[in-house]
């Protein structure tokens, strides 16, 4: 398999966070604000984006995996789930990717049982021709084409989760 060269750069990425991130901080001024991330996939979106949001807040972690390598199965498993109390906060789900958008509509209808006083959901990419289940995303970084990407907290078979840019991944036999 090739890695081949950045599809999105670190440039890129980063001045796309302190968007999203000063988006973030107006939008939840004064409130009471639980910032999710959605593991493994979003965990260097997740621990840079937070760094950039300037109002206070809290944070938990979902660790959720779906089976098969790259594609979704369907099936979703939790293997860890948010600690923190749900009820009084503005809930944030951070993710890596979006893509038929049942991992995320599976997470969110959970946390919606547990009567957060608001939820929103903010995704690093969406690969918006993909979906198959309507998610509303209230924060996007990039909308991607239909290619299957690495880097950046995303990986193939748990791999290339370090590479510091997102890569369009090629596999050769
Ligand atoms: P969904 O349930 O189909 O929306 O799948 C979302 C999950 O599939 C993401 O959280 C990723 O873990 C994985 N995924 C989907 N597309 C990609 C990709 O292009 N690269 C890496 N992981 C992906
Ligand atoms: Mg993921």
């Amino acid at each position: 398999m090739v890695v081949g060269k950045p599809f999105l750069t670190v440039e890129q990425i980063q001045s796309k966070n302190r968007e999203l991130a000063a988006r973030i901080s107006a939008d939840y001024r004064g409130t009471n604000l639980l910032a999710v991330g959605i593991l493994k996939g979003a965990f260097i979106f997740f621990s840079d984006l937070v760094r950039l949001i300037q109002i206070p807040l809290t944070i938990d972690f979902i660790v959720a995996s779906s089976y098969l390598k790259s594609e979704t199965s369907g099936e979703i498993k939790l293997h860890y789930d948010i600690r923190e109390e749900v009820a009084d906060k503005d809930v944030l789900l951070i993710e890596d990717i979006i893509d038929t958008g049942i991992s995320m509509n599976y997470i969110r209808e959970r946390i919606l049982n547990r009567e957060p006083r608001s939820l929103k959901i903010c995704t690093f990419l969406d690969k918006k021709e993909r979906r198959e289940v309507d998610v509303p995303l209230d924060y996007v970084g990039f909308e991607i084409p239909n290619e299957f990407v690495v880097g950046y907290g995303l990986d193939y078979d748990n791999q290339y989760r370090n590479l510091p840019y997102v890569s369009i991944f090629k596999k050769t036999t």
